[in-house]
Formats: C-alpha cells, structure tokens, sequence
C-alpha cells in the first residue's frame, strides 16, 4: 500500500478515518467531523506514541483486528483456532473497495487460512454501519469463536450508559465511570432479552441531553450478544460489540463464511438527543420501516386474558368502535386447548371449543366496527401438553435426552429443524389465509435453555430461522405487519427492526414505569416502533392506580393503543378517551417523524421530553411529575429544540383531562403565552404545582 493512502468517509457531521498505508487497515479516528484531510503523514505524526518502560520496543498499533501478534495484549477481534491450531492470526490487508461513503477492507492471513472482509459505511444521518464476515480458506475446519467490530475511543471519554433490566422493568439506565477493564454486557439467553442494552454508549464526562460527546454501538442482532468497552493500562479506550458465539456454534469448513451480525455505530457532538435523533432519522430512511399512521390499536389481553368468548369481545369492540380504535387484537388463547398458560402451545388451529363458528363471527364484527383484526401467536413454543409436542417431543431445543426446564411451562421448538420451521410456518399462512388478518403480534415467552440441535448450540441459525420465518409469511401475505414481542420487551433490538414493525415495550402498563421504560427504550428506538398502551386504572403488573390523564399522556409518545376492559369504563372515562383518541390521530404525524427532545432536571422528580417538527415550527411536550418535587416552588420548564430567533405561542392542552392540581393559584401561562425559542430554553415557564404521577400536555407553534 502506498504510504499517502487513507480513507475519510464523512455523512452528517461525522467523520471515520482509516490508515491504509500499512500492513493493516488502522481506524485512526471515529466521531467529530474533520475538515479536509491532505495527507495521511501528519495524522500519523501526530499520533505517533512514545514508548513506555515495560511495553515493547516499538509502539503498538494492531489495527481493525487487534492481533496479538501485531502487539495487543487486549481481547482480538477475532477468536477460534483450528483444532487448536492458527489461534494467532496476522492478517495483511490484500484489497480495498471504497467510496464517498464505504470502504470494504479485505486482509488474508494466508498462513493461517483466514480471510477477513470488513466493511464501513455510512447509512444514514450519520449512522456507521460495519458488516464483518470470516472465510476459511485453509484446508480444515475452523472454530469461530468470536468475530467482534472494536472501534477504538478517543482519550477524552470518561463516562459509559447502557441499559438493564428484567420482565416488566425494562432498559434501566446505568452511568459508570470507565475504569481500567471491561464493562461487559453480555446476553446468553437466546433472544436479545429484557437485559438487552439495545446500544452501548461512551460519553465525555457529563455528557447530557444537548451536551457533550458521545459514542454509541449496537448489534443488529436478535440473538445472543457481548457488547463491552474497555480500557486498557496503556490508558487506550475501546467499545465493541458482537454476536456471543456458544462452543461450537460456529465451525467453517474449507471454503465456508461467517457473515457477523452488522453493528451500528454513531456519534454525537451535542449529548444524547443529537444521537437518538440520528438513530431515529437512520431507522426511518430504510426502506420497511412502517410508513403508514400508526393505527390506534386495541389489545385485549389485560382485558379478557384467556376467557375468550364472541359476545364480550363483540362488546369490546363496540366500545373501541365509540372511541376510534384502528386496530383490533385479539390475543393468547385462541387456538387449540389453550385455555390456560399450561397447555396447547404450538397447536395453531383456531379452538372449536371456544371458537364453534371460526374467528369468522368476530373478524366480521371487528370489520364492520371499521377496524383491522390482528392475532397473537408463540410460535418458537410448545407446551408439553399440546398435539405438537405428543407427536414430535424431539423438535425442542435440547442437548441428547435432557429436557431443558421448563419456563412459563413451555419449551423452545426448535425452527432450525426445517419439519418443525414448516410446521409452525404452514399452521400460521393457513390462518393467515383463511381470514382477514392484517397484523400478528409473535410472542417468545421462555429464555432459551441448553439450546442444541443435534447436540450443537443452536442461537444462531434459531435467530436467523425467525428472521426468515417473518420474510416468508409478509411475502406470502403483503402488507402483513409483526409485532415484535418477548414476555413484554425481550425482544426489542436494531435486528429485529429489519424484519418487525412494532415491538411490544413491556408487559408493565403502569404509567409511572412506562415512563422510565419508554424514555430509555427510546434512546435507539423511535416511538411509532414502540407499543405503549392506556392499561387499566389498576395496573396489573404493579397494583398502582393512576389518573386517566397521566397513563393517556404516556401513552401517547409511542404507537398508542388501549389493553384495559373497555366494558368497565365509564362515561366520562369514555368521553376522555375519545378526545384523547382524536388528539392522538390528529398529531401522529407529527409524534412519529419529529425529533426527540429531551431537556436534563435538576431534580430527579420531573421528566420533560417532547417531540419537535422537523422544521421546528411545531412541539408538543411533556411534563411529567414521576414524585414529589423539591421546591415548594417547583422548577421551571424549559424547553430545547427550538429555534432560538422564532417566536412561538406555548400553552397547555388537556385532551385527556387536566392533571391534579395541588396549588393555590395556577401560573396563567397555561392559557397561553408567546416567547422566543431562546427564552423557552433559557428560562423557560414557571411549573404548576401538581400531585406526584401526573402529566402535563404543553403545545407550542411558531408564530
Ligand atoms: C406475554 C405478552 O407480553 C403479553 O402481552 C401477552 O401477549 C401474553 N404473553 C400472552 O400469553
């Protein structure tokens, strides 16, 4: 390679420079934008290292791959052996591919017999993504285990977030300072798990919402997952992500690929939001992401749970009729035995017993209110007490005669089996062509356990199976929509978003844990992906009550819907939810293509987020009250986004009734009051004063 050569791939304020005048491919730089770069010789000066006692002789720099053979004493990139054999790669770039914005790498270590092709490209408001694949091009098999993307992280990171949980807790935010080691997250559970991260971030010390830097990755993958950063004790940073390979999931005969899940890179120069906002306009450029308004949906599962029957889901959908439900659901229990959690799974035939007629009578009915029928299926699962099971016991994942145990007392089918994948894929197109039904949400209920096919680990082609099992029924049947579930949001992650249109965010309807849910699943997910549903006044997951006004308002910031027993509503309920049904409808659009904003509290009792038009003419806000508030006097509300030279009117709206008030005298800006963006971000409005768990709706329009 000549010594000048070098690639500077730039989209949108963000810059990646590669150093192709080695042996191997050098990321020198990934984040702020860089002006034009002449020659590659004063960046390599520049960043010429002195050599520390106790390293080695020469600097280290191992590149993309980080062998240890090129120095690094880090984890490589790559990891597998050939019965203990070519463990310890040195790849030399062979062949570069690049463009304004790509650059495919390919390096060979022809001594070892691997190749490696790397590719970069930018996809999308700045959004890097970067697709690995490992061949083996040796004369024996070669076990994989690992191929990550590990991009290195300038000195001036100091913080790192990503996101925990479990069922009905979702993606809980956790902020640490980057320390000597690895912050590892890791997910074994064979689905991307109510644990996911979704995305790791880096971040300069107190990066916020509007300030700082960031880096972020992800892995575009459903299955197992390592994402980890790590700092090293030369001081160097490094965040990485990839696909977590069991023992022997991945063995490559002569000649055969390994295409790595693709991870998604990005950055932001101006704190989270400006990173959020790249996700959302990356994800809404691609070609499937849902393009027509969101339909106000209905979910009857925390209405009627199993007890299906014909005259009360008639009434239900007479009441969402009433209110302008779009979209009707209907979901567990509807086929088979399934009369309860504990049998039937896997027999996707609609129940004669609770369904004498067929789903006929109700999709007609559902029809003629003017909505869309949608249905619930599970179908990597079985119960042990189904038709499936007692004839095929051997299509579960499952490692010789063990039985894995059992979880919500079903078992994972194993759909890398291509009788068990036609099984559950020819069950599901006869109901699918047999009735209108326009929509299915997939559940996936249980972990997966000792996951084996024919004894060898399975996560892998058991994802991919369910990726091309969503492909085939929405070419079979265009226009199908998926919802993406998992016991709630143990499915939500930049993989599924290639072959899903909604995710369901998480079996807790509480509004005060939406709340936090919905806020952190949003930092790399957009809100029209996002379930978030009005539950009942009583929240089942969590035994709290809460107001109409605030579980409507944190329904709205997603793709809305309803999951309560609309029989039991009264007439003002009703009233309320029509209005709220209207305001919804009118301003979907722009809830679902504006940007995300999100303004930092000084006191951890307030959340303030809202969704800005792109042309910054139009917002609508949120100011949510999660406790009580310090001050008797509480913060002001500000808000970002806006244009600082505009004006613009901002008042209070109630189309789900006004939250609780708890003051004397109310601030009159509530009735309206016009300012400049400047003063909505600098000083912004005085707050009211009201209950704890309530909501406050604040429009603002540029004048
Ligand atoms: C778990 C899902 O998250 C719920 O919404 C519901 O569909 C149940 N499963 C049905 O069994």
């Amino acid at each position: 390679m000549p010594e000048q050569d070098f690639h500077h791939l730039r989209q949108d304020g963000v810059s990646l420079l590669l150093d192709l005048s080695g042996q191997t491919v050098q990321l020198m730089h990934y984040g702020k934008a860089l002006g034009q770069i002449e020659s590659i010789k004063d960046w390599q000066l520049s960043q010429q290292e002195p050599v520390a006692h106790g390293e080695l002789d020469e600097p280290i720099w191992p590149g993309l791959y980080r062998e240890n053979s090129r120095g690094n004493i880090g984890r490589p990139a790559l990891l597998g052996h050939r019965s203990g054999l070519d463990w310890s790669p040195k790849f030399l770039l062979i062949n570069v591919d690049k463009a304004e914005t790509f650059l495919t790498a390919v390096s060979q270590d022809a001594q070892a017999g691997l190749e490696i092709t790397s590719k970069f490209e930018f996809v999308g408001a700045g959004v890097l993504e970067i697709s690995q694949t490992l061949k083996n091009i040796g004369a024996a098999d070669y076990s994989l285990d690992d191929l990550s993307v590990i991009l290195p992280l300038p000195d001036q990171v100091s913080e790192s977030m990503d996101f925990a949980g479990r069922w009905v807790k979702e993606r809980q935010p956790q902020r640490r300072q980057i320390q000597p080691g690895m912050q590892v997250r890791e997910v074994r559970e064979g689905r991307s798990s109510h644990d996911y991260t979704i995305i790791q971030m880096a971040m300069t010390k107190g990066a916020n919402y509007q300030q700082g830097e960031i880096w972020s990755l992800g892995l575009m993958f459903s299955g197992n997952s390592r994402h980890f950063i790590e700092r090293q004790q030369s001081g160097r940073s490094f965040i990485a992500a990839g696909e977590l390979l069991l023992p022997g999931e991945v063995i490559l005969k002569p000649g055969e690929s390994y295409a790595a899940p693709s991870v998604a890179a990005s950055y932001s120069a101006n704190g989270f939001d400006e990173l959020t906002n790249r996700h959302y306009d990356w994800l809404r450029s691609r070609p499937n992401h849902p393009k027509r308004a969101r339909p106000l949906t209905l979910n009857v599962w925390e209405a009627v749970y199993f007890d299906h029957n014909l005259e009360k889901l008639s009434e239900l959908a007479d009441v969402a009729k009433e209110i302008g439900v779009e979209r009707f659901v209907l979901d567990d229990g509807w086929f088979g035995s399934r009369r309860n959690d504990t049998l039937g799974l896997g027999d996707w035939v609609v129940s004669s017993e609770v369904w004498p007629n067929g789903l006929g009578p109700l999709i007609e009915k559902v029809k003629s209110c003017g909505m869309e029928f949608g249905l619930w299926f599970e179908g990597e699962m079985v119960n042990p007490d189904s038709d499936v099971y007692r004839a095929h016991p051997d299509w579960i994942l499952k490692i010789g005669d063990r039985v894995p145990p059992l979880g919500r007392l079903q078992h994972v089918l194993d759909i890398t089996n291509p009788d068990a994948y036609q099984h559950v894929l020819n069950q599901t197109d006869a109901v699918l062509k047999q009735y209108e039904i326009s929509y299915i949400k997939w559940d996936h209920n249980k972990f997966l356990i000792e996951p084996g096919h024919q004894g060898k680990a399975a996560v892998r082609n058991q994802t991919l199976a369910i990726y091309r099992l969503f492909d085939e029924l929405k070419a079979r049947h265009p226009g199908l929509e998926i919802e993406s579930c998992s016991s709630g949001g143990g499915r939500v992650d930049l993989g599924m978003v290639g072959h899903a249109d909604r995710f369901w965010t998480s079996d807790c309807n509480d509004a005060l844990e939406r709340q936090y849910i919905q806020r952190y699943t949003q930092f790399a997910i957009p809100p029209e992906l996002l379930g978030s549903h009005i539950g009942p006044t009583h929240s089942h997951t969590t035994g709290r009550i809460h107001d109409l006004s605030f579980r409507a308002i944190t329904a709205l910031f997603g793709h809305a819907g309803l999951e309560w027993d609309l029989t039991e509503t009264t007439a003002e309920e009703l009233k309320v939810l029509k209005t709220w049904a209207s305001y919804y409808k009118a301003n979907r659009e722009l809830l679902h293509t504006g940007k995300m904003v999100r303004v930092d509290q000084q006191d951890d009792a307030v959340f303030v987020h809202g969704v800005v038009s792109k042309d910054k003419t139009r917002a609508i806000f949120a100011w949510v009250t999660l406790s009580g508030q310090a001050g008797s006097r509480p913060n002001a509300i500000r808000f970002e986004g806006l244009e600082n030279d505009k004006n613009y009117r901002l008042k209070a709206v109630y189309p789900a009734g006004e939250p609780r008030w708890q003051q004397r005298a109310a601030p009159s800006w509530l009735l309206g009051v016009t300012l400049s963006g400047a003063a909505l971000s600098g000083t912004g409005v005085r707050a009211p004063i009201v209950y704890p768990e309530q909501a406050l709706l604040i429009e603002i329009e540029a004048i």
